[in-house]
């Protein structure tokens, strides 16, 4: 379980996140969404240390990562971590296969005579076969998003943490990650944070959504309730995003 509490973080003036304050429970999907530049991407880095809060508390599994120094308790927490970028950022220049293994020599104790039939488990749940000789230039967007969370997923994560994961794809792309999304929670049971500025992805994927407004979570409430809520931010972003009240459009 991931519990926040108090979290600041301004850059200079700008206050970006005030006080935010929310429990992330186990096996949540949940989502942050707001609009571009208010804040989605300090909170995750937050969440994961990337960015050290100016104040506040980031319980993880019951250590406190929000303001420690120590470079142990980090790299042990940030263990169960998995962050996926926006850009998937494979390495051009390694196969498939080094890619997916990657984080396996940072991340794990596993023995290297495991690594490829590791590698290949994890391509057969992202839906991928015989691509591990394969350079990211010989693969579609799609099957780079693919092996962007294989990767993200071979050190055996506890938490996955996704930022604007459909942002720039097509509508079929972005309907693939949306299910591999779904999947890897119900497969695999890892919690997952999504940040986002779809909010009709976030209200389809999520167990509860948060909208961040004015450096606050304005709202946070499963989908349905979500849709109906009478804060101005929310209806007005369900109004930008062609939906109505009864999260339809
Ligand atoms: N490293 C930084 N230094 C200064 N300002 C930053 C930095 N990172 C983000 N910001 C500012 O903080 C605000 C929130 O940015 P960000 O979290 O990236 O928003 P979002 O992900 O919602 O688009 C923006 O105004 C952005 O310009
Ligand atoms: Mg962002």
């Amino acid at each position: 379980m991931i519990e926040i509490r108090n979290l600041n973080k301004a850059f200079g003036e700008h206050k970006v996140l005030k006080d935010i304050s929310v429990d992330i429970k186990e096996g949540e999907l949940f989502s942050v969404i707001g609009p571009s530049g208010i804040g989605k991407s300090t909170f995750i880095k937050c969440v994961i240390r990337l960015l050290r809060p100016d104040s506040g508390r980031i319980i993880v599994d019951g250590q406190d990562i929000g303001s420690t120094n120590s470079e142990f308790t980090l790299a042990k927490v940030r263990r169960s971590f998995a962050y996926l970028f926006q850009e998937g950022a494979l390495f051009d220049s390694l196969t498939v296969f080094e890619n997916v293994s990657f984080g396996l020599k940072y991340l794990t104790d596993k023995p290297k005579s495991e690594y490829r039939r590791i590698v290949k488990e994890k391509l057969a749940l992202v839906g991928l076969k015989d691509v591990e000789d394969l350079k990211p230039a010989e693969l579609s967007v799609g099957m780079k998003k693919r092996v962007s969370l294989a990767r993200s997923i071979a050190a055996e994560p506890k938490y996955i943490l996704y930022d604007e994961p459909t942002t720039g794809l097509d509508p079929v792309t972005t309907g693939m990650v949306k299910d591999l999304i779904t999947d890897m929670r119900a497969k695999l049971g890892i919690t997952s944070v999504v940040v986002t500025h779809d909010m009709k992805l976030a209200l389809e994927i999520s167990s509860r959504v948060a909208m961040l407004y004015g450096g606050e979570f304005a709202e946070v409430a499963e989908p349905a309730a979500f849709c109906k809520s009478p804060h101005k931010g929310v209806q007005e972003f369900m109004r930008i995003s062609g939906l109505s009240s009864d999260c339809r459009p």
